[in-house]
């Protein structure tokens, strides 16, 4: 019984690889085309779910610096604390502790931080603690401090003493090493001794941290092999008022100088409310610099355009939006950016750079005026911005907002009012169902070749009801291969889509607001999404130049399921398929390279379930990967074999 199944298996088997009708013919012209953008594939950052402080950004201590509005927010205190401004150490955070004895020695002043969700400890990792402190109102000449770190069980895992022997502000760092792995640990620092003190911007970072960020979480952006680095969001960008959008001028200079700002997500989101929601800025704009360098990503500030987000306020809500008029120190905002990126060390911002630690440019080409912004208020500002940006800075690209919509009305005004601005890249948003992204696989097959060029700013597919329904699952296999077949269709306009970045990149599984996101963590670990594994195989296998597919002389956006592009990497003179088979049968397709010379071995890398619904959570973070194997040409033509719901990408 068991032979004649596999006997039969075999003969269909036979039948498929025999039966050319059941065969697809692909024709891959290996002629190069347009060339790829080395932009193409990119990342979006803003900080939501905790992607910042308490994601990202390294320091594990929540309210560092006392500046939230409830002062001691995030802070157990016990004995003698008070809050205090008088004589600060940072004029722009002048808010600081006064730890007083509690005037019996068996009784205790201190305070306790425990992070965001808890501080992960890891085995054998380092912390340093800094902080700075003063005496308090010259009692003595010397007060003790012990700092330690304490597990989940309320144990003290290593401690050391910080001796404060002046009345003037410094700082002073510790150094602890967890010998456990605690997922919930905390900072104590109390009084050791009869001296009372004052303390200020208490912080703790890991001792693998990467210029004050979370080396896993950089290692993940890393592997992506982005092209660009969209920085920073987003409707923070805009802000829940003027006041809270993203000021990029109080996120460099000394961290503990760079004044809290309100996070625009601290509000109910998807019934999720977290009003310790706030921007210490230690992840500024000149880590943000540091770190497209780091991973080889151009770096894209995107930077308010004088509207606080739109979603937020009406347009003609008093003080909502900036005048006409008095708009000058938002375009210096521009200006200067540009001057902080790219201008000589004698410049005031080139200088800043330099002080900071970069004297060369970090060769910013493009900036991003206005996030997802929409109506007519939108272009009017716009206008001023680009006049001034291209008499300064001609040879800076400029990239202008669609809108919050994939299409409709305000979507084509918006293109519309691009095209006359003359802006360089046209950011378009869609957070869409993955039934809309494979019907939209050849949405750019007929846009206009001449006038700006695209860039997909913030797109991801949805799973229907997703933001509404925390249940539903979230970033699933069913979302990554509409995104795989979709983006074959950016591949194909190579010479119109300039950019695309899929959002958002991150979040805290204690503190997400929206969802699908691109990385997972909690405090300890992370994980890639099975949709971070397919931005992965487009960014590591983008070419140089695309190829013109076909299959009866028509690109291969959906017949039979299949979602098909090519492109050329002259580099490494390789042609490269993707195909994203979205049906529910195994395709056998012959890939004819025309003009091409004998291909020999190929490799294929696919990324496959047979559950629609499979996700890669944090303890099952290989659930769904990549598998790669060998194939073999014949001659120009490789016959091949995509599973069912399956997306592969073919190297020769
Ligand atoms: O990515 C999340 C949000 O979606 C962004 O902040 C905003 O631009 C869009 O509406």
């Amino acid at each position: 019984m068991k032979q004649r199944k596999i006997f039969a298996a075999l003969a269909a088997g036979l039948m498929m690889t025999l039966d050319a009708s059941a065969q697809q013919q692909f024709t891959i012209n290996a002629r190069p085309g347009a060339p790829i953008q080395e932009t193409m594939y990119g990342i979006f950052f803003e900080d939501i779910n905790f992607g910042a402080d308490g994601g990202l950004y390294a320091d594990m201590v929540e309210n560092r610096s006392f500046e939230f509005p409830q002062r001691l927010m995030g802070w157990n205190v016990f004995g003698d604390v008070t809050v205090s401004d008088v004589s600060p150490a940072f004029d722009r955070n002048p808010h600081y502790v006064v730890l007083q004895p509690s005037g019996h020695a068996e009784k205790r002043t201190g305070l306790e931080n425990r992070g965001f969700f808890g501080m992960g400890l890891k085995k054998g990792m380092t912390y340093e603690v800094s902080l700075y402190g003063r005496l308090h109102q010259l009692q003595g000449s010397e007060a003790k401090l012990r700092v330690e770190i304490v597990d989940d069980q309320d144990v003290p895992i290593d401690n050391k003493e910080i001796t404060i022997g002046t009345s003037l502000w410094k700082k002073n760092s510790v150094t602890l090493t967890s010998d456990r792995t605690v997922e919930h640990g905390l900072l104590r620092i109390f009084l050791d001794g009869a001296e009372g003190v004052d303390l200020d911007h208490i912080s703790m970072m890991p001792g693998d941290n990467w210029h004050g960020l979370r080396a896993d979480l950089v290692k993940d952006l890393e592997d992506l092999h982005p092209g660009v680095f969209r920085f920073p969001g987003g409707c923070i960008v805009e802000g829940t008022d003027l006041a809270t959008r993203y000021q990029w001028k109080n996120s460099v200079g000394a961290v503990e100088n760079r004044p809290l700002n309100e996070n625009r997500w601290n509000y109910t989101f998807a019934h999720r409310l977290f009003p310790n929601y706030y921007q210490s800025y230690g992840l500024g704009f000149y880590e943000f610099f540091l770190l497209s360098e780091k991973i080889g990503a151009a770096p894209l500030p995107i930077l308010s355009v004088g509207l606080a987000c739109q979603f937020q306020n009406k347009d003609d809500a008093k003080n909502a939006h900036v005048a006409v008029d008095d708009l000058q120190p938002y375009i210096d905002d521009a200006l200067d950016l540009i001057e902080f990126a790219n201008g000589p060390v004698t410049s005031k911002w080139g200088k800043l750079r330099a002080d900071m630690g970069h004297p060369q440019p970090f060769g910013l080409k493009q900036i991003g005026i206005g996030n997802e912004q929409w109506g007519e208020v939108y272009p009017v500002r716009l206008e001023k911005f680009v006049k001034q940006i291209r008499a300064k800075y001609p040879d800076i690209k400029i990239c202008g907002s669609a809108g919050p919509s994939a299409g409709g009305e305000m979507f084509d005004y918006g293109w519309k009012e691009m095209r006359r601005l003359g802006v360089d890249l046209v950011d378009e948003h869609y957070y869409m169902s993955p039934d809309w992204f494979l019907k939209n696989a050849g949405r750019y097959d007929n846009y206009d070749r001449k006038g700006p060029k695209v860039f997909a700013g913030e797109y991801a597919s949805h799973v229907k009801g997703m933001d509404k329904q925390p249940t539903v699952a979230m970033n699933n296999f069913e979302a990554a291969l509409s995104e795989a077949a979709f983006m074959t269709g950016l591949e194909r306009n190579a010479d119109v889509v300039y950019q695309a970045t899929y959002a958002p990149l991150f979040a805290h599984v204690d503190g997400w607001q929206w969802r699908p996101d691109l990385i997972w963590f909690d405090n300890l670990k992370s994980v890639r999404s099975v949709n971070w594994y397919v931005q992965m195989l487009y960014g590591t296998n983008k070419g140089t130049n695309m190829l013109s597919l076909t299959q009866n002389g028509k690109p291969v956006e959906g017949e039979n399921g299949l979602y098909a592009s090519a492109v050329y990497d002259k580099n490494t003179k390789q042609y490269i398929v993707k195909i994203a088979n979205t049906g529910t049968a195994a395709q056998q397709i012959t890939l004819n390279f025309k003009g091409a010379k004998s291909l020999g071995a190929g490799t294929v890398t696919t990324l496959h379930s047979d559950n629609m619904q499979a996700t890669n959570g944090l303890d099952n973070p290989d659930n769904v990967v990549p598998q790669q194997s060998s194939v073999q040409a014949n001659g120009n033509s490789a016959t091949v074999s995509v599973g069912a719901k399956t997306f592969a990408v073919f190297k020769f």
